[in-house]
Protein backbone atom coordinates (compact mmCIF):
# COMPACT_ATOMS: atom_id res chain seq x y z
CA UNK A 1 0.00 0.00 0.00
CA UNK A 2 1.39 3.46 -1.00
CA UNK A 3 2.00 6.07 1.31
CA UNK A 4 0.02 9.34 1.33
CA UNK A 5 2.40 12.01 2.04
CA UNK A 6 0.46 13.90 4.13
CA UNK A 7 -1.07 11.30 5.73
CA UNK A 8 0.11 11.36 9.55
CA UNK A 9 2.16 8.57 11.29
CA UNK A 10 0.48 5.90 13.39
CA UNK A 11 1.15 6.28 17.33
CA UNK A 12 1.90 2.78 19.33
CA UNK A 13 1.84 2.11 22.86
CA UNK A 14 2.22 -1.26 24.57
CA UNK A 15 0.09 -2.00 27.58
CA UNK A 16 1.76 -3.36 30.56
CA UNK A 17 0.83 -4.85 33.77
CA UNK A 18 2.31 -4.86 36.67
CA UNK A 19 1.19 -8.38 37.95
CA UNK A 20 2.20 -12.02 37.58
CA UNK A 21 0.01 -11.81 33.97
CA UNK A 22 -0.63 -9.52 31.46
CA UNK A 23 -4.12 -9.64 29.81
CA UNK A 24 -3.67 -13.01 28.53
CA UNK A 25 -4.72 -15.40 31.63
CA UNK A 26 -2.41 -17.92 33.18
CA UNK A 27 0.89 -16.20 30.92
CA UNK A 28 2.37 -16.92 34.01
CA UNK A 29 2.51 -20.83 33.25
CA UNK A 30 3.86 -20.44 29.83
CA UNK A 31 7.79 -21.75 29.36
CA UNK A 32 8.64 -18.67 27.37
CA UNK A 33 7.72 -15.80 30.43
CA UNK A 34 9.46 -14.23 32.20
CA UNK A 35 7.14 -11.83 33.92
CA UNK A 36 6.50 -13.69 36.89
CA UNK A 37 10.41 -13.80 38.19
CA UNK A 38 10.11 -9.85 36.56
CA UNK A 39 8.34 -9.06 39.71
CA UNK A 40 11.34 -9.23 41.26
CA UNK A 41 13.74 -7.51 38.99
CA UNK A 42 14.56 -3.88 38.01
CA UNK A 43 16.53 -5.29 34.71
CA UNK A 44 13.31 -7.44 33.22
CA UNK A 45 11.52 -4.31 32.91
CA UNK A 46 14.02 -1.93 31.87
CA UNK A 47 15.41 -4.57 29.12
CA UNK A 48 11.32 -3.93 28.17
CA UNK A 49 11.94 -0.48 28.06
CA UNK A 50 14.66 -0.38 25.79
CA UNK A 51 13.42 -2.51 23.24
CA UNK A 52 10.25 -0.53 23.05
CA UNK A 53 12.72 2.27 22.59
CA UNK A 54 14.77 0.69 20.16
CA UNK A 55 11.36 0.08 18.64
CA UNK A 56 10.39 3.45 18.69
CA UNK A 57 7.13 3.08 20.40
CA UNK A 58 5.41 6.29 21.60
CA UNK A 59 4.71 4.76 25.00
CA UNK A 60 4.11 2.50 27.36
CA UNK A 61 0.94 2.28 29.15
CA UNK A 62 0.73 0.43 32.71
CA UNK A 63 -3.01 -0.86 33.31
CA UNK A 64 -4.10 -1.32 36.79
CA UNK A 65 -6.03 -3.07 38.93
CA UNK A 66 -5.58 -2.18 42.86
CA UNK A 67 -7.33 -4.66 44.38
CA UNK A 68 -8.53 -8.42 44.00
CA UNK A 69 -11.39 -8.53 42.71
CA UNK A 70 -14.15 -10.90 44.76
CA UNK A 71 -17.75 -10.26 42.53
CA UNK A 72 -17.01 -13.85 40.98
CA UNK A 73 -19.11 -16.58 43.55
CA UNK A 74 -18.75 -13.74 46.10
CA UNK A 75 -15.27 -14.37 46.42
CA UNK A 76 -11.72 -13.71 46.25
CA UNK A 77 -10.65 -17.40 45.53
CA UNK A 78 -10.83 -17.63 41.94
CA UNK A 79 -8.66 -14.86 41.56
CA UNK A 80 -6.26 -15.87 43.79
CA UNK A 81 -5.93 -19.74 42.67
CA UNK A 82 -5.23 -18.65 39.06
CA UNK A 83 -3.60 -15.23 39.45
CA UNK A 84 -6.18 -13.92 37.47
CA UNK A 85 -6.05 -9.66 38.51
CA UNK A 86 -3.81 -10.60 41.43
CA UNK A 87 -1.13 -9.77 42.73
CA UNK A 88 -1.66 -5.77 42.54
CA UNK A 89 1.95 -4.55 42.33
CA UNK A 90 2.27 -0.92 42.03
CA UNK A 91 2.83 0.09 38.44
CA UNK A 92 3.97 3.62 39.77
CA UNK A 93 7.78 2.43 40.98
CA UNK A 94 7.90 1.10 37.42
CA UNK A 95 7.93 4.47 35.72
CA UNK A 96 11.36 5.72 37.43
CA UNK A 97 12.92 2.29 36.61
CA UNK A 98 11.81 1.89 33.13
CA UNK A 99 12.73 5.88 32.90
CA UNK A 100 15.96 5.87 33.97
CA UNK A 101 16.88 3.04 31.67
CA UNK A 102 15.63 5.26 28.22
CA UNK A 103 15.69 8.44 27.14
CA UNK A 104 12.75 8.92 24.92
CA UNK A 105 9.76 6.48 25.57
CA UNK A 106 7.06 7.80 27.37
CA UNK A 107 5.33 5.74 30.58
CA UNK A 108 1.85 6.46 31.23
CA UNK A 109 0.74 5.05 34.36
CA UNK A 110 -2.99 3.96 35.69
CA UNK A 111 -4.11 6.27 38.65
CA UNK A 112 -7.18 5.81 40.05
CA UNK A 113 -9.15 8.98 41.69
CA UNK A 114 -10.28 6.55 44.42
CA UNK A 115 -8.16 5.81 47.50
CA UNK A 116 -5.52 9.13 46.63
CA UNK A 117 -6.28 12.80 46.91
CA UNK A 118 -5.23 14.99 43.88
CA UNK A 119 -2.61 16.28 46.56
CA UNK A 120 -0.84 13.20 46.40
CA UNK A 121 -1.17 12.46 42.80
CA UNK A 122 0.09 15.52 41.48
CA UNK A 123 2.83 15.39 43.76
CA UNK A 124 3.75 11.61 42.77
CA UNK A 125 3.28 11.94 39.33
CA UNK A 126 5.00 15.48 38.66
CA UNK A 127 8.37 14.28 40.98
CA UNK A 128 8.59 11.45 37.90
CA UNK A 129 7.54 14.05 35.03
CA UNK A 130 10.44 15.96 36.35
CA UNK A 131 13.05 12.53 36.94
CA UNK A 132 11.96 11.78 33.99
CA UNK A 133 12.22 15.14 31.29
CA UNK A 134 8.70 14.99 30.83
CA UNK A 135 7.21 11.86 30.14
CA UNK A 136 5.28 10.45 32.74
CA UNK A 137 1.50 10.04 31.17
CA UNK A 138 -1.31 9.56 33.77
CA UNK A 139 -4.43 7.33 33.34
CA UNK A 140 -7.02 8.89 34.67
CA UNK A 141 -9.78 6.41 36.11
CA UNK A 142 -12.47 7.04 38.47
CA UNK A 143 -12.66 3.30 40.22
CA UNK A 144 -15.09 0.92 39.05
CA UNK A 145 -13.91 -1.98 41.23
CA UNK A 146 -16.20 -2.49 44.32
CA UNK A 147 -12.06 -4.32 45.74
CA UNK A 148 -10.83 -1.24 45.70
CA UNK A 149 -13.07 0.79 47.69
CA UNK A 150 -13.16 -2.08 50.46
CA UNK A 151 -9.21 -2.04 50.38
CA UNK A 152 -9.54 1.81 50.93
CA UNK A 153 -11.85 1.40 54.00
CA UNK A 154 -15.13 2.40 52.40
CA UNK A 155 -18.05 0.45 52.23
CA UNK A 156 -20.12 2.54 49.46
CA UNK A 157 -19.28 2.68 45.88
CA UNK A 158 -20.63 6.08 44.19
CA UNK A 159 -23.28 5.64 41.75
CA UNK A 160 -21.38 5.88 37.77
CA UNK A 161 -22.03 9.11 36.66
CA UNK A 162 -21.23 10.56 40.19
CA UNK A 163 -17.87 8.83 39.92
CA UNK A 164 -17.21 11.41 36.82
CA UNK A 165 -18.54 14.04 38.96
CA UNK A 166 -16.03 13.52 41.81
CA UNK A 167 -12.80 12.84 39.23
CA UNK A 168 -14.23 16.41 37.55
CA UNK A 169 -13.43 18.11 41.06
CA UNK A 170 -10.97 16.19 41.86
CA UNK A 171 -8.91 17.19 38.45
CA UNK A 172 -9.70 20.68 39.04
CA UNK A 173 -7.97 20.70 42.23
CA UNK A 174 -5.33 18.94 40.17
CA UNK A 175 -5.21 21.81 37.67
CA UNK A 176 -4.87 24.57 40.34
CA UNK A 177 -1.88 22.48 41.84
CA UNK A 178 -0.43 22.38 38.69
CA UNK A 179 -0.59 26.17 38.30
CA UNK A 180 -0.05 27.31 41.77
CA UNK A 181 3.96 27.75 41.64
CA UNK A 182 4.77 29.57 37.90
CA UNK A 183 7.94 29.79 36.49
CA UNK A 184 9.02 33.00 37.57
CA UNK A 185 8.53 32.37 40.88
CA UNK A 186 11.48 30.29 41.58
CA UNK A 187 14.57 32.84 41.72
CA UNK A 188 17.05 30.37 42.21
CA UNK A 189 19.40 33.01 43.38
CA UNK A 190 22.57 31.58 44.93
CA UNK A 191 24.39 35.08 45.27
CA UNK A 192 20.98 36.60 47.53
CA UNK A 193 20.28 33.48 49.09
CA UNK A 194 16.51 33.40 47.78
CA UNK A 195 14.95 30.27 46.58
CA UNK A 196 11.83 31.64 45.55
CA UNK A 197 9.52 34.46 45.56
CA UNK A 198 6.48 33.74 47.61
CA UNK A 199 4.70 36.33 46.53
CA UNK A 200 4.36 34.50 43.09
CA UNK A 201 3.04 31.39 44.36
CA UNK A 202 -1.30 30.79 44.33
CA UNK A 203 -2.20 28.75 47.07
CA UNK A 204 -4.78 26.70 46.49
CA UNK A 205 -7.79 26.57 48.77
CA UNK A 206 -10.56 24.47 47.34
CA UNK A 207 -13.63 23.38 49.16
CA UNK A 208 -15.94 21.36 46.74
CA UNK A 209 -19.14 19.13 47.45
CA UNK A 210 -16.98 15.89 47.54
CA UNK A 211 -12.99 17.22 48.40
CA UNK A 212 -11.08 20.40 49.32
CA UNK A 213 -7.13 21.00 49.13
CA UNK A 214 -5.82 23.94 50.88
CA UNK A 215 -1.86 23.30 50.05
CA UNK A 216 0.96 25.17 48.40
CA UNK A 217 1.65 23.63 44.95
CA UNK A 218 4.32 20.91 46.40
CA UNK A 219 6.54 20.39 43.22
CA UNK A 220 8.88 23.10 41.17
CA UNK A 221 6.70 24.20 37.57
CA UNK A 222 7.97 21.65 34.90
CA UNK A 223 9.52 22.87 32.05
CA UNK A 224 7.73 20.09 29.72
CA UNK A 225 4.45 21.23 31.28
CA UNK A 226 1.83 18.61 33.18
CA UNK A 227 2.09 14.75 32.28
CA UNK A 228 0.18 13.74 29.65
CA UNK A 229 -3.31 12.90 30.27
CA UNK A 230 -4.88 9.64 29.20
CA UNK A 231 -8.40 8.76 29.37
CA UNK A 232 -10.11 4.83 28.82
CA UNK A 233 -14.24 5.56 29.70
CA UNK A 234 -16.12 5.16 27.34
CA UNK A 235 -19.81 5.42 28.57
CA UNK A 236 -21.59 8.77 27.74
CA UNK A 237 -20.79 10.04 30.85
CA UNK A 238 -16.82 9.10 30.15
CA UNK A 239 -16.76 10.28 27.09
CA UNK A 240 -17.72 13.64 28.32
CA UNK A 241 -15.05 13.43 30.73
CA UNK A 242 -12.29 12.02 28.06
CA UNK A 243 -13.10 15.60 26.27
CA UNK A 244 -13.05 17.38 29.24
CA UNK A 245 -9.68 16.57 30.21
CA UNK A 246 -7.66 13.69 28.21
CA UNK A 247 -5.35 14.66 25.24
CA UNK A 248 -5.50 10.83 24.38
CA UNK A 249 -8.27 8.42 24.77
CA UNK A 250 -7.86 4.74 25.32
CA UNK A 251 -10.37 2.07 24.13
CA UNK A 252 -11.23 -1.62 23.45
CA UNK A 253 -13.32 -2.53 20.72
CA UNK A 254 -13.17 -6.10 19.85
CA UNK A 255 -14.29 -5.88 15.81
CA UNK A 256 -13.32 -3.08 13.42
CA UNK A 257 -17.50 -2.23 13.65
CA UNK A 258 -17.21 -1.47 17.09
CA UNK A 259 -14.24 0.61 16.29
CA UNK A 260 -16.10 2.81 13.77
CA UNK A 261 -19.00 3.18 16.03
CA UNK A 262 -16.83 4.46 18.99
CA UNK A 263 -14.92 6.86 16.49
CA UNK A 264 -17.97 8.23 15.33
CA UNK A 265 -19.73 8.33 18.98
CA UNK A 266 -16.45 9.90 20.32
CA UNK A 267 -16.12 12.81 16.81
CA UNK A 268 -20.15 13.29 17.35
CA UNK A 269 -19.51 13.94 21.41
CA UNK A 270 -16.51 16.13 20.66
CA UNK A 271 -19.13 18.24 18.57
CA UNK A 272 -21.49 18.85 21.12
CA UNK A 273 -18.92 19.54 23.63
CA UNK A 274 -18.10 22.59 21.42
CA UNK A 275 -14.27 22.70 22.60
CA UNK A 276 -13.35 22.15 19.12
CA UNK A 277 -10.81 19.69 20.62
CA UNK A 278 -9.72 16.38 18.47
CA UNK A 279 -10.37 13.81 19.87
CA UNK A 280 -7.10 11.49 19.41
CA UNK A 281 -8.19 7.54 19.69
CA UNK A 282 -5.50 4.51 20.33
CA UNK A 283 -7.52 1.18 20.14
CA UNK A 284 -6.52 -1.83 21.59
CA UNK A 285 -4.99 -4.57 19.69
CA UNK A 286 -2.89 -8.19 20.51
CA UNK A 287 -0.39 -8.84 18.20
CA UNK A 288 0.47 -12.74 17.96
CA UNK A 289 3.60 -12.90 15.98
CA UNK A 290 4.93 -16.48 14.09
CA UNK A 291 6.90 -17.04 10.84
CA UNK A 292 3.92 -18.80 9.40
CA UNK A 293 0.45 -18.29 10.34
CA UNK A 294 -0.29 -21.57 10.89
CA UNK A 295 2.15 -21.45 13.42
CA UNK A 296 0.67 -18.26 15.12
CA UNK A 297 -3.05 -19.78 15.52
CA UNK A 298 -1.18 -22.61 17.28
CA UNK A 299 0.51 -20.70 19.50
CA UNK A 300 -2.46 -18.82 20.19
CA UNK A 301 -4.89 -22.14 20.34
CA UNK A 302 -1.81 -23.37 23.33
CA UNK A 303 -2.12 -20.15 25.23
CA UNK A 304 -5.70 -20.47 25.50
CA UNK A 305 -5.83 -24.08 26.12
CA UNK A 306 -4.57 -23.62 30.07
CA UNK A 307 -7.23 -20.90 31.03
CA UNK A 308 -9.41 -22.59 32.89
CA UNK A 309 -13.14 -21.18 32.66
CA UNK A 310 -13.35 -19.57 36.16
CA UNK A 311 -10.54 -17.79 36.39
CA UNK A 312 -12.09 -15.64 33.23
CA UNK A 313 -14.87 -15.34 35.23
CA UNK A 314 -12.89 -14.11 38.00
CA UNK A 315 -11.66 -10.87 36.04
CA UNK A 316 -14.81 -10.21 33.48
CA UNK A 317 -17.02 -10.15 36.87
CA UNK A 318 -14.69 -7.96 38.36
CA UNK A 319 -14.83 -5.62 35.48
CA UNK A 320 -18.40 -6.00 34.99
CA UNK A 321 -19.39 -5.85 38.61
CA UNK A 322 -21.52 -8.35 38.93
CA UNK A 323 -21.57 -12.23 39.35
CA UNK A 324 -22.30 -13.75 36.33
CA UNK A 325 -22.15 -17.24 38.45
CA UNK A 326 -25.09 -19.78 37.44
CA UNK A 327 -25.99 -17.43 34.26
CA UNK A 328 -26.88 -19.41 30.92
CA UNK A 329 -23.61 -19.66 29.41
CA UNK A 330 -25.77 -19.08 25.84
CA UNK A 331 -27.39 -16.19 27.06
CA UNK A 332 -26.84 -12.94 25.38
CA UNK A 333 -25.49 -10.26 28.24
CA UNK A 334 -26.44 -6.96 26.46
CA UNK A 335 -29.38 -6.95 28.46
CA UNK A 336 -27.36 -6.22 31.74
CA UNK A 337 -26.85 -2.64 33.39
CA UNK A 338 -23.86 -1.98 35.04
CA UNK A 339 -22.50 0.94 37.86
CA UNK A 340 -18.42 -0.77 36.89
CA UNK A 341 -17.10 -0.56 33.58
CA UNK A 342 -19.91 0.41 31.21
CA UNK A 343 -18.21 1.19 28.66
CA UNK A 344 -16.07 -2.25 28.70
CA UNK A 345 -19.57 -4.03 29.16
CA UNK A 346 -21.26 -2.54 26.14
CA UNK A 347 -17.61 -3.40 24.00
CA UNK A 348 -17.56 -6.99 25.02
CA UNK A 349 -21.60 -7.55 24.58
CA UNK A 350 -22.26 -5.62 21.13
CA UNK A 351 -21.28 -8.31 18.17
CA UNK A 352 -20.05 -7.02 15.00
CA UNK A 353 -23.80 -7.32 13.43
CA UNK A 354 -24.89 -4.98 16.36
CA UNK A 355 -26.80 -7.98 18.12
CA UNK A 356 -25.98 -9.15 21.87
CA UNK A 357 -23.35 -11.71 21.81
CA UNK A 358 -23.55 -15.00 24.99
CA UNK A 359 -21.70 -15.34 27.66
CA UNK A 360 -20.13 -17.78 26.34
CA UNK A 361 -18.73 -15.93 23.42
CA UNK A 362 -17.41 -13.15 25.75
CA UNK A 363 -15.91 -15.68 27.57
CA UNK A 364 -13.82 -16.46 24.46
CA UNK A 365 -12.90 -13.29 23.96
CA UNK A 366 -11.67 -12.28 27.25
CA UNK A 367 -9.45 -15.34 28.26
CA UNK A 368 -6.24 -13.88 26.06
CA UNK A 369 -6.99 -10.23 25.45
CA UNK A 370 -10.16 -8.79 27.81
CA UNK A 371 -11.69 -8.61 24.06
CA UNK A 372 -9.20 -7.22 22.41
CA UNK A 373 -9.03 -8.01 18.82
CA UNK A 374 -5.89 -10.18 17.89
CA UNK A 375 -3.97 -9.94 15.00
CA UNK A 376 -2.54 -13.48 14.89
CA UNK A 377 -0.22 -14.45 11.72
CA UNK A 378 2.75 -13.54 9.91
CA UNK A 379 4.15 -10.21 10.53
CA UNK A 380 3.13 -9.02 6.49
CA UNK A 381 -0.31 -9.80 7.55
CA UNK A 382 0.00 -8.22 11.07
CA UNK A 383 1.42 -5.18 9.95
CA UNK A 384 -1.22 -5.08 6.41
CA UNK A 385 -4.28 -5.16 8.87
CA UNK A 386 -2.62 -2.90 11.46
CA UNK A 387 -2.66 -0.74 8.44
CA UNK A 388 -5.90 -1.60 7.27
CA UNK A 389 -7.25 -0.68 10.13
CA UNK A 390 -5.67 2.40 11.23
CA UNK A 391 -6.93 4.08 7.44
CA UNK A 392 -10.07 2.28 7.81
CA UNK A 393 -11.27 3.98 11.68
CA UNK A 394 -9.04 6.91 10.92
CA UNK A 395 -8.01 6.51 14.43
CA UNK A 396 -4.54 7.74 16.03
CA UNK A 397 -2.87 4.61 16.88
CA UNK A 398 -2.63 1.02 19.18
CA UNK A 399 -2.40 0.38 22.28
CA UNK A 400 -0.63 -3.15 22.00
CA UNK A 401 -1.79 -6.31 24.32
CA UNK A 402 1.43 -8.73 25.06
CA UNK A 403 0.78 -12.43 25.49
CA UNK A 404 3.71 -13.49 27.34
CA UNK A 405 6.19 -11.15 28.09
CA UNK A 406 9.15 -10.30 27.09
CA UNK A 407 9.08 -12.88 23.94
CA UNK A 408 5.84 -10.89 22.58
CA UNK A 409 7.09 -7.54 22.90
CA UNK A 410 10.82 -8.63 20.91
CA UNK A 411 8.28 -10.73 18.35
CA UNK A 412 6.63 -7.36 17.38
CA UNK A 413 9.65 -4.52 17.59
CA UNK A 414 11.69 -7.12 15.24
CA UNK A 415 9.33 -8.23 13.16
CA UNK A 416 6.44 -6.00 12.92
CA UNK A 417 8.29 -2.27 13.30
CA UNK A 418 10.37 -2.51 10.48
CA UNK A 419 7.81 -3.34 8.61
CA UNK A 420 5.60 -0.42 9.45
CA UNK A 421 8.92 1.52 9.05
CA UNK A 422 9.33 0.62 5.87
CA UNK A 423 5.75 1.21 4.77
CA UNK A 424 6.86 5.52 6.29
CA UNK A 425 3.61 4.90 8.69
CA UNK A 426 5.62 4.46 11.76
CA UNK A 427 8.58 6.79 13.21
CA UNK A 428 11.60 5.62 12.64
CA UNK A 429 13.43 8.01 15.15
CA UNK A 430 11.93 10.39 17.48
CA UNK A 431 10.70 13.74 17.10
CA UNK A 432 10.82 15.61 20.35
CA UNK A 433 12.24 15.28 23.19
CA UNK A 434 8.91 14.53 25.58
CA UNK A 435 6.01 12.51 25.50
CA UNK A 436 3.92 14.99 24.75
CA UNK A 437 5.89 15.88 22.04
CA UNK A 438 6.13 12.62 20.48
CA UNK A 439 2.67 11.75 20.56
CA UNK A 440 1.13 14.61 19.52
CA UNK A 441 4.18 14.63 16.61
C1 LIG B 1 -7.82 0.32 27.05
C2 LIG B 1 -8.46 0.43 28.39
C3 LIG B 1 -7.66 0.28 29.52
C4 LIG B 1 -8.21 0.43 30.79
N1 LIG B 1 -7.40 0.28 31.85
C5 LIG B 1 -7.91 0.37 33.09
C6 LIG B 1 -7.09 0.18 34.21
O1 LIG B 1 -5.91 -0.11 34.08
N2 LIG B 1 -7.64 0.30 35.45
C7 LIG B 1 -8.96 0.61 35.62
O2 LIG B 1 -9.39 0.72 36.77
N3 LIG B 1 -9.77 0.79 34.57
C8 LIG B 1 -9.28 0.66 33.31
N4 LIG B 1 -10.09 0.80 32.24
C9 LIG B 1 -11.49 1.11 32.50
C10 LIG B 1 -11.86 2.54 32.15
O3 LIG B 1 -10.85 3.45 32.32
C11 LIG B 1 -13.11 3.05 32.84
O4 LIG B 1 -12.85 3.30 34.17
C12 LIG B 1 -14.20 2.08 32.80
O5 LIG B 1 -14.34 1.59 31.51
C13 LIG B 1 -15.50 2.71 33.28
O6 LIG B 1 -15.81 3.79 32.51
P1 LIG B 1 -17.03 3.82 31.51
O7 LIG B 1 -18.17 3.12 32.18
O8 LIG B 1 -17.23 5.28 31.28
O9 LIG B 1 -16.59 3.10 30.25
C14 LIG B 1 -9.58 0.68 30.95
C15 LIG B 1 -10.38 0.78 29.82
C16 LIG B 1 -9.84 0.64 28.56
C17 LIG B 1 -10.74 0.79 27.39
Amino acid sequence: MAQTPQMPRMHLMQMLIHSASTHTLMSWADPADGQLQGLQDFAYWQNLARTLERGCFDGVFFADSPATHAVYQGSVEPSVRYGASWPNHDPMPLVAVMAAATRHLGIGVTLSTTGTTPYLATRRLTTLNHLSGGRVGWNIVTGFSHAEHLANGMDRQMPHDERYDYADEFMAICYQLWDSVPVDAILADKAGGRFADPARIRPVDFKGKYLSCKAVGPVLPSPHGRPMLFQAGSSGRGMQFALEHAEVVFAIQPHLAGMRRSMTQLKDAAASHGRGRDPKMLFGLQPIVRSTEAEARRRAEELAERIPLDAILARMCGVFGMDLAGVDPDRPLAEMETQASRGLLAATTTGADGKSVTLRDAAAKWALSVAIPQLIGTPEQVADEMERIWRETGCYGFNLSPTTNPDSVDDFVDHVVPLLQRRGIFRSAYEGRNFRENLMA
